[in-house]
């Protein structure tokens, strides 16, 4: 069994991680979706929130698990009997900052390929920290995160208002 792990923070999950997420379960037996705990990064989505819009989108697809992870994703990896990790790159400045990664993850587990599968061009502008900031201005972001992820996001605006009115 070729199994895969996609890590990522997915804050929030949106359809372009749903896209790479769907692409590459079609290429593996099994692909582990994995939520970054990350102590260091300031979420707008505590991780079982996190978990939670990764396996509504994912639950279609039955080859996808989603869990998730702290310390070292490629400890992650081998600890779940992984060989393969599985990230998208939109542009040039993630291909760079892939690359860094790729390089000290496979330095630190010479086992563990990195695989990147290039965004689809309807993808390829999307960031969860620009989908944030445009929902947070009024905007309309419907078409790129599920009706879960809507809801959820709407919700914490809601939450930030009546805290800041108070
Ligand atoms: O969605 P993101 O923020 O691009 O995901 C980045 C993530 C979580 C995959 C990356 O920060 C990561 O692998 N974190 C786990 C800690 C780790 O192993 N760091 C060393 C990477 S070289």
């Amino acid at each position: 069994m070729a199994i895969a792990v996609y890590p990522g923070s997915f804050d929030p999950f949106t359809r372009g991680h749903l896209d790479i997420a769907t692409r590459a379960a079609a290429l593996f037996d099994g692909l582990i979706v994995a939520v970054a705990r990350d102590a260091e990064k300031r979420h707008m989505f505590s991780l079982e929130e996190r978990v939670q819009m990764a396996r509504e989108a994912c639950e279609h697809l039955p080859n996808i698990s989603v869990d998730s992870f702290g310390g070292l994703v490629v400890e992650y990896i081998v600890t779940r009997g992984a060989r393969v990790m599985v990230k998208g790159v939109r542009d040039s400045s993630d291909l760079e900052r892939e690359a860094m990664m790729g390089a000290m993850n496979s330095a630190l587990a010479p086992d563990v390929e990195t695989v990147l599968l290039i965004a689809r061009p309807e993808y390829a502008f999307l960031s969860s920290s620009l989908l944030k900031h445009v929902h947070q201005l009024g905007g309309d972001i419907s078409r790129f995160v599920t009706p879960l992820v809507l809801r959820m996001l709407d919700d914490k605006s809601r939450d930030t208002r009546s805290s800041s009115d108070a």
